[in-house]
């Protein structure tokens, strides 16, 4: 596997100066060519610390598992590109990867599927949990609290066997729980799952089989869906796998930070866009007409429309994941027709938008989710469940990301630190000499 080092290069630093002194910082370059200046002891050197909100110039971690250019528009795992992945792997055999850093053999393939198959059952007391919930419960919540719910049926000391085994738990049962809380909302039976179904297959039969009448899985569909799961399945340190590894670095467990990482998901800026995105194309569909008069809207600074599925915090050029799924969602359409007015939209969209100086000069382009709402609207999953099916393929990541950052010889709890803004040193003031304030203190709320 050809891995560069990670040192940094003979004789390498930065040198910060500042109020009279200079201060030598060691640079750390990746392997690919990714230079950062190491500040771990800054603080110590200097008594000052960096500020970087919202972390766009700060590297939290070195991380073997994925890399974006987001200015070449590249996502690879673990060296691999995902548009050979997307073509040749399949779900399972990606989350391999992620998670050990090498494609699977046939027999660790094998072996992984069948270990996968046979943990899909949830524990029967399960069904308690959901009858607990109510009945319009979004399932993202629902998917949160269940895998932290995982946690109190598997009270196992951490031992390394122990937490291979949680992964193969948290990879199998997913689908189930996903499905479970779909099914919960709808008021129907939850619907086991069947041991001769694929990954992708047996999620599919568990969403939509009914006991009453025999449901077969259209295998094109499954393959679409194993391909949304791929082209999610990691994307470095974004805000949920940071959420992972955060929670994760105080030592909690897998499932408590796998839910941590579900509920940061959940967003409507991280992974709650994709819903977003079908929202605007219906509305545009009903209401706007057409695309034009969106694009004014999304453009103007006094209106809070935004092109979703649009911009990227680190892609400032074609989502890969997006032109993949640009193809796919023609492919899935064709198949199963339905949408086709909200692809004809999107695609309208896209092409005056990537004419528009607005969005040229700012760099915004199509991301993951401008197309992979259409697709799960063609596939018939509910909108609702469409942050789901993210976390669904994202799992894999997360659990590489957290075992990773176990093992990582720098591992440290996450503690950031502040610039502190606030009032100085004062003198308490007793309750019947304090005035009500007639504006909200500044910074402060009301
Ligand atoms: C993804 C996103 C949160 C990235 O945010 P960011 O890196 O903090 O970038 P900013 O929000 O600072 O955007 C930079 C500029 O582009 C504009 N912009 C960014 N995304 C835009 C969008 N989708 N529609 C219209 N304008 C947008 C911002 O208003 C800002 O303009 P300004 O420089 O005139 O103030 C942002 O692009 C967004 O909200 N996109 C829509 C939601 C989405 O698709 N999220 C899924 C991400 S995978």
């Amino acid at each position: 596997m050809p891995v560069a080092t990670m040192s940094p290069k003979a004789g390498q630093t930065a040198t910060l100066q500042f109020d009279g002194k200079v201060t030598t910082l060691p640079v750390v370059v990746g392997s690919e060519g990714e230079t950062a200046i190491d500040i771990e002891k800054l603080r110590g050197q200097t008594g000052m610390i960096t500020l970087d909100p919202g972390y766009g110039n700060t590297g939290s971690c070195k991380s073997r598992i994925t890399f974006i250019d987001g200015e070449k528009g590249i996502l690879r795992y673990r060296g691999y590109t995902i548009e050979e992945l997307a073509q040749k792997s399949s779900f399972l055999e990606v989350a391999w990867l992620l998670i050990h850093g090498e494609l699977p053999t046939s027999a660790e393939l094998e072996n992984l599927e069948s270990e996968v198959t046979r943990h899909t059952m949830l524990h029967e007391d399960f069904g308690r949990f959901f009858s607990a919930l109510p009945k319009d419960a979004h399932p993202m919540p629902v998917c949160a609290a269940a895998i932290g719910a995982l946690a109190t049926f598997y009270q196992y000391p951490e031992t390394e066997q122990n937490i291979r085994d949680t992964v193969v738990r948290l990879i199998a049962k997913m689908p189930t729980i996903a499905a479970y809380s779909y099914k919960h909302s709808i008021g129907q039976p939850f619907v086991y799952p069947l041991n001769k179904l694929g990954y992708a297959s047996n999620f599919l039969h568990m969403m939509f089989a009914t006991p009453c009448e025999p449901y077969e899985v259209d295998p094109i569909l499954a393959r679409t869906v194993d391909l949304l799961l791929v082209l999610h399945a990691d994307h470095e340190q974004n805000c949920s796998t940071s959420t992972v590894r955060m929670v994760g670095s105080s030592r909690a467990n897998l499932f408590a930070s796998i839910s941590a990482g579900i509920s940061a998901l959940w967003g409507p800026l991280h992974g709650g866009a994709n819903q977003q995105v079908i929202e605007m194309l219906e509305r545009i569909a009903a209401e706007e007409g057409s695309a034009e008069k969106f694009l004014a809207k999304a453009k103007d600074k006094n209106d809070t429309a935004r092109l979703m599925g649009f911009g990227h915090r680190v892609y400032k050029s074609y989502d890969p994941r997006a032109a993949i799924l640009k193809k796919a969602c023609a492919d899935v359409i064709q198949r199963v027709g339905g949408v086709s007015r909200l692809l004809e939209i999107a695609m309208k969209l896209e092409e005056i938008a990537l004419k528009d100086d607005y969005f040229v000069s700012r760099k915004l382009y199509p991301n993951v989710d401008f197309y992979s709402g259409v697709i799960y609207k063609a596939l018939g999953i509910p909108v609702n469940m469409f942050t789901v099916m993210f976390t669904l393929g994202r799992l894999p990541g997360w659990i590489a990301q957290w075992l990773e950052m176990r093992q990582d010889p720098d591992f440290r709890i996450a503690r950031p630190r502040q610039v502190y803004t606030g009032a100085t040193d004062r003198r308490y003031v007793p309750i019947a000499a304090r005035v009500e304030l007639t504006a909200p203190p500044e910074g402060g709320v009301r």
